[in-house]
C-alpha cells in the first residue's frame, strides 16, 4: 500500500517551515539577507533577483512558511497587512468587476472598497452577513467575496459555508482576512476557502515589533498578487521578514495563552456589575458561540466590553490601568486596550456605531500572555476608578 505523506502539525510548520537549508554547516537561524540585489555569476546570468520583486531570502522564507501553516499551496509575505488586502483586490479585479464584501470590516480594508477601488472602475456592495443578502447582491461581474473572521471589534463570526458554496457555483474566490484568528484558531482551508490574508502585523508577529502581511492561497493567486507587487512596491524588507520568521516559531504557544488569558477575562468581566456586556465568542452568551465551537479551534486573545457608564467610564477604565496598555493594535505579547470610537471607527457617528453594535462604553481589549491572574488584577483596579 502507498504511504500517505504525513502533514506535520501547525506547531512543527511554525518552526521549521521555510527553512529548507540543511546542509553541513548551514546556520540553525537563517540570516538576515540585507541586500536590495544579487551579484550575476555571468555578464547574462539571467536570475533577476531584487529584494523589490518579492524573491530576497527572507521574504521568500516567510512566505512560504505561512503557506505551509495554513496549508495552500503558495504564499506571499509583504510590507503590510494593508499591503496583503490591496495587492489581493487589485490582483483579482479589474475595471468594470464588482466585490460583495461584508458590511462589519478593518477600516482601511472599507475604505479601499468603498472609495479607493470605485475611482478604478472596480464596485463593491456591502451586506449585513446575518441578513442573508449576498446571493441578492451578486452580479455577472461580480469577481470575489470579502470577509473577515471573526469581526472587528465586535467578534462576530460570519459562517463561511454558504459563501463559500456561492462563490463555488459561481467560479469566484472567496478571500478571508483572518488576522484576529491567526492560523491557530482558524485554519481557512479547512473550510474551503482559497485566499487568506492577514496582517502578520498582528498574531504572526505577535511582539508589537513589524508591520507586515501575507497573503496566502493556490500558485496562480499569488503569482498575480506577488506581480502586483512587483509594480506597486509594498515588498518587505529582509530585517522585518526576519523578525516575522521568529516571531512565527512561537505562534502555536503563544496563541494557546492568548485564548486561556482571554477566556479568563471574559469570565471575570461578566461577573462585574460596571458591565453591561461581553463580547467573547468563547461565551454561551456570544450570538455565535455554538458556530464559533463548530470551525474554530480556539476563541482567541480579542474581548470586548461595553461599560454602563458609557465614553466617560471607559475613559475612566483605561486612564486607571497599570497594566494593560492602551494603544491600538493587538495580536502582541502584551496587552492592548482601545477604544474604537477613538480608532477603528472614529469616522463613524456615534448613531452609526451604535447600529453597529459599538456604543460609547465600548473597549476592545487585545489580551495578551501575561499572567492572567495580574491582568484581572489590574482590570478589577481600573474599574473600582
Ligand atoms: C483585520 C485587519 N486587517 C488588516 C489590517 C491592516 O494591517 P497593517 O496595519 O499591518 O497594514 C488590520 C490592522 O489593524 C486589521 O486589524
Amino acid at each position: 500500500m502507498a504511504k500517505q505523506k504525513r502533514e506535520a502539525h501547525l506547531a512543527t510548520t511554525s518552526v521549521h517551515g521555510g527553512h529548507e537549508d540543511r546542509v553541513s554547516g548551514a546556520p540553525v537561524v537563517p540570516p538576515i539577507v540585507q541586500s536590495s540585489t544579487f551579484h550575476w555569476a555571468t555578464p547574462d546570468d539571467g536570475e533577476l533577483l531584487y529584494s523589490r520583486f518579492g524573491n530576497n531570502p527572507n521574504q521568500l522564507l516567510v512566505g512560504a512558511k505561512v503557506a505551509a501553516i495554513e496549508g495552500t499551496e503558495a504564499g506571499v509575505a509583504l510590507g503590510s497587512g494593508m499591503a496583503a488586502v490591496a495587492m489581493t483586490l487589485l490582483a483579482l479585479t479589474k475595471a468594470g468587476d464588482h466585490i460583495v464584501a461584508a458590511s462589519g470590516l478593518y477600516g482601511a480594508t472599507h475604505a479601499l472598497l468603498g472609495q479607493e477601488l470605485p475611482r478604478r472602475g472596480i464596485a463593491t456592495t456591502f451586506v449585513d452577513p446575518d441578513m442573508g443578502e449576498w446571493e441578492k447582491a451578486l452580479l455577472p461581474e461580480t469577481r470575489l467575496l470579502y470577509i473577515e473572521i471573526p469581526v472587528n471589534p465586535t467578534l462576530r463570526i460570519i459562517d463561511p459555508r454558504p459563501i463559500i458554496a456561492m462563490a463555488k457555483e459561481k467560479g469566484i474566490h472567496v478571500v478571508c482576512d483572518a488576522t484576529f484568528s491567526s492560523p491557530v484558531n482558524f485554519r481557512a482551508a479547512n473550510v474551503g476557502i482559497d485566499v487568506v490574508v492577514q496582517s502578520a502585523t498582528k498574531y504572526l508577529g505577535g511582539h508589537s515589533d513589524l508591520i507586515a502581511g501575507v497573503v496566502t492561497g493556490p500558485s496562480e493567486v499569488i503569482e498575480e498578487v506577488t506581480k502586483m507587487s512587483r509594480l506597486y512596491g509594498p515588498s518587505l524588507d529582509p530585517h522585518a521578514a526576519w523578525l516575522l520568521d521568529r516571531g512565527i516559531k512561537t505562534l502555536d504557544v503563544r496563541l494557546k495563552r492568548h485564548n486561556e488569558n482571554a477566556m479568563a477575562v471574559a469570565r471575570f468581566f461578566e461577573s462585574r456589575s460596571e458591565v453591561e456586556r461581553v463580547l467573547y465568542p468563547g461565551l454561551e452568551s456570544h450570538p455565535d458561540h455554538e458556530l464559533a465551537q463548530e470551525i474554530m479551534n480556539g476563541f482567541g486573545g480579542m474581548v470586548s466590553i461595553v461599560l454602563k457608564g458609557g465614553g466617560e467610564a471607559a475613559d475612566d477604565f483605561m486612564e486607571h490601568l497599570k497594566l494593560g496598555m492602551c494603544a491600538p493594535s493587538l495580536g502582541g505579547v502584551e496587552t492592548l486596550v482601545s477604544q474604537p470610537r477613538y480608532t477603528s471607527h472614529a469616522g463613524l457617528t456615534p448613531d452609526l456605531r451604535r447600529a453597529q453594535g459599538i456604543p460609547d462604553g465600548f473597549v476592545r481589549l487585545s489580551i495578551g500572555i501575561e499572567a492572567a491572574e495580574d491582568l484581572i488584577a489590574d482590570f478589577e483596579q481600573a474599574l473600582s476608578g
